[in-house]
């Protein structure tokens, strides 16, 4: 299977507050490949770093050091007329769908857009036949929404129309920053089959992030946990749910919280310390809920491949 994206060293710095500020490592040294045809999940808890890497993947943010390679080139290095080109395989499909919409324009507009910019040649005829085979792929019928304003349509609807925009433009990669968590339950597997048809229809990849396991578990191939900037395990569906190793995936997997006194006075702890602390962590960024935090973890630990394809970031498994 052909690589699409290699992050290498990815990272990212914020600085935060003027004098007296803070940095913070918003994505730190991270490295992981996407492939062609895989649904590849980013998982993590909020401030861990997912949309940053998204931002920087679609080209939408400058990487403080390090790179996406998209086919081997890296993006900030793309000539104008390779621009386009990564913008005709690369496409984003965010969170919140009314924001994709411009109010005050049917969504007719932004379907047509596509034509616009990326195939200019294309007749009326065949603009038409064609977003209305993309709304179909989606499960929309187009005579209920063309013509219609964005506040005409349920956020179900217009996250699909983003969808539908996504595809006219044939990509090989989505990149999907939470495209579901602004819907109900039911839509959200409606559409989350779609990418996964997708893929099996026409070998299409995306890199789906979100905050829920379950949405992951059930259409991903791999999965990366993301704790504060840094991987900390990543693998198949199979390692990571089945045999999770690290202890934040453990912890993550276990959505009812254990009462294992241990935990819950590591998480209390947690608690109280500053966010400028954990970004000043020179060792393992989860030491301080860490049930297994032992004098080794003040050095950060690698990256370390324990199967195939499962990889793990903790002391617990690596070789000093
Ligand atoms: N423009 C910015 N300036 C300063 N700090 C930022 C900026 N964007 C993100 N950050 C910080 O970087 C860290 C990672 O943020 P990011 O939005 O990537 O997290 P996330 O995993 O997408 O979270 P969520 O699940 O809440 O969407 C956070 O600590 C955030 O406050
Ligand atoms: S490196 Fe140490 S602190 Fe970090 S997860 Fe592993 S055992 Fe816990
Ligand atoms: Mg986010």
């Amino acid at each position: 299977m052909s690589v699409l994206v290699r992050a290498v060293d990815l990272t990212k710095e914020f600085r935060v507050g003027m004098i007296g500020g803070f940095r913070i490592i918003a994505v730190d040294e991270v490295n992981f490949e996407v492939r062609e045809g895989e649904i590849f999940s980013i998982v993590g808890e909020s401030g861990s770093g997912k949309t940053t890497i998204a931002r920087m993947m679609l080209r939408l943010l400058r990487p403080t050091r390090g790179a996406i390679l998209y086919r081997g080139k890296d993006v900030w290095k793309l000539k104008r007329r390779e621009i386009k080109w990564f913008y005709r395989e690369v496409q984003g499909i965010f969170q919140d769908p009314y924001a994709t919409f411009n109010p005050v324009h049917k969504v007719d507009r932004v379907l047509n857009l596509v034509f616009q910019v990326f195939y200019p040649h294309t007749s009326e005829r065949e603009r038409r036949e064609r977003i209305e085979e993309a709304l179909k792929s989606v499960g929309l019928n187009p005579r209920e929404v063309l013509g219609k304003y964005p506040h005409q349509l349920s956020g179900g609807q217009l996250q699909r129309i983003a969808i539908a925009r996504a595809l006219l433009i044939k990509p090989k990669l989505l990149v999907a920053d939470e495209p579901v968590s602004m819907l109900d339950a039911s839509t959200r597997i409606d559409v989350l089959n779609i990418l996964a048809e997708l893929r099996d229809r026409e070998g299409v990849s995306t890199v789906l992030i979100g905050h829920d396991l379950s949405l992951a578990y059930y259409i991903s191939d791999r999965v990366l946990v993301l704790y504060r900037g840094s991987i900390v395990e990543m693998g198949s569906v199979e390692d990571v749910f089945e045999k999770p190793l690290h202890p934040y995936t453990e912890m993550l997997l276990e959505s009812i919280p254990r009462v294992d006194k241990k935990w819950e006075k590591r998480m209390e702890f947690k608690a109280e310390a500053e966010e400028r602390e954990v970004y000043a962590l020179s060792g393992c960024r989860f030491a301080p809920r860490c049930p297994y935090a032992s004098s080794k973890c003040a050095e950060r630990p690698p990256l370390t491949r324990v199967d195939k394809e499962h990889y793990v970031a903790c002391w617990l498994y690596a070789k000093r």
